[in-house]
């Protein structure tokens, strides 16, 4: 369903304007990310679970579809109502969640590795044909992905896509609910980062690259812990973790605004950005990251858990 069409006040200049698809447009550093694009006078289509009720500073001014990533029939008919229409200048993939426990999720995988991997994989699929020949994509991943930071969240120990989409089946599994729901956060950000690394290479002609907006406080992502909890780790984790690795909502939007639409990064081939301090710099992801074969291997297994055909995934063949 799409109730932008109807409610996007669009005017002739949006026609020329470049147009950007956007998941995680409604809340934390994805919100502050859209306002900029919508104030530069880009076109942004935002795929939103309440397309009729978006932040007040979007209503009106994006064009705003329905979109629930935890349901693939949802991702297929926004990914759908998207055809026929002029080319995608950039997908942003920036939606994501963070349980408190593992959960499985409406498609009966582990919602976490659903939502913030899967949904993404399978939209990007959806979507590469129906953007513009020179045109990016920019998937939102995590610090946490990588072991080597020491951030607070347990950092994952493989990107097997069936033992992270079936946690009962994975002998490394966490004993501890919140160790294993931190793993599954950081797992699905981690094959974030893995996918990006591989449609570069499966996709030559666009630009593809992925992101980590360091810690990111005062943002809805610790919704799950209730808020007070989300309150206290907004105030905390700041003085816990390494001082450049501590972001603020519009710091962290405005480099996702960036990556999405300047110039200098028209050309990436799966490079990884992170905020440092008050810097987005270019850096090597995790070894794990960094293995193209396990690269290879998340991309096809995620294809076979979803039930797409070795070519053209995502059509259902
Ligand atoms: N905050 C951090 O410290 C941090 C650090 C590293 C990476 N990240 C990543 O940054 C991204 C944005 O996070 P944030 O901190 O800004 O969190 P946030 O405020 O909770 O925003 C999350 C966004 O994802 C959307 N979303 C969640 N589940 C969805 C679903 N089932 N279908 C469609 N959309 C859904 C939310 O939509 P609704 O408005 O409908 O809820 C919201 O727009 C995430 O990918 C997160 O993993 C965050």
């Amino acid at each position: 369903m799409s109730v932008g069409r109807g409610i996007w006040n669009r005017g002739r200049e949006e026609d020329d304007a470049m147009r950007i698809v956007m998941t995680g447009a409604t809340a934390g550093f994805g919100l502050d990310a859209a306002e900029r694009l919508v104030e530069a006078g880009r076109a942004l289509v935002v795929g939103a679970r309440n397309p009729r009720a978006l932040p007040p500073s979007l209503a009106g001014r994006v064009d705003a579809r329905a979109l629930d990533l935890d349901r693939f029939a949802s991702v297929r008919e926004f990914a759908a109502s998207l055809e026929g229409e002029r080319p995608i200048d950039a997908l942003v993939l920036n939606a994501g969640l963070q349980l408190s426990r593992p959960e499985t999720g409406a498609e009966s995988f582990e919602r976490t590795f659903a939502v913030n991997h899967l949904a993404h994989f399978l939209l990007l699929d959806l979507v590469q044909p129906l953007l513009a020949p020179s045109g990016r994509v920019v998937l939102t991943g995590s610090g946490t992905h990588d072991p080597e930071e020491g951030t607070p969240v347990t950092p994952p120990v493989h990107a097997n896509a069936e033992w992270l989409a079936f946690p009962d089946r994975d002998p490394t599994a966490e004993r501890s609910v919140r160790k294993a729901a931190f793993r599954a956060y950081s797992s699905s950000k981690l094959a974030n980062i893995m996918t990006a690394r591989e449609a570069a290479r499966r996709y030559p002609h666009l630009s593809v690259m992925s992101y980590d907006p360091g810690y990111v406080p005062w943002t809805g992502l610790g919704r799950a812990n209730g808020r007070v909890l989300s309150a206290l780790a907004s105030m905390v984790v700041p003085l816990l973790i390494k001082k450049d690795r501590s972001s603020t909502i519009p710091r962290s939007g405005a480099f996702l605004a960036a990556l999405a639409c300047d110039d200098r990064y028209a050309a990436c081939r799966g490079e990884y950005f992170s905020v440092r301090g008050t810097e987005l710099k270019k850096l090597d992801p995790s070894v794990l990251a960094r293995d193209d074969e396990a690269c290879r291997a998340l991309w096809d297994d995620s294809a076979r858990l979803l039930g797409m055909g070795r070519t053209g995934i995502g059509r259902g063949e």
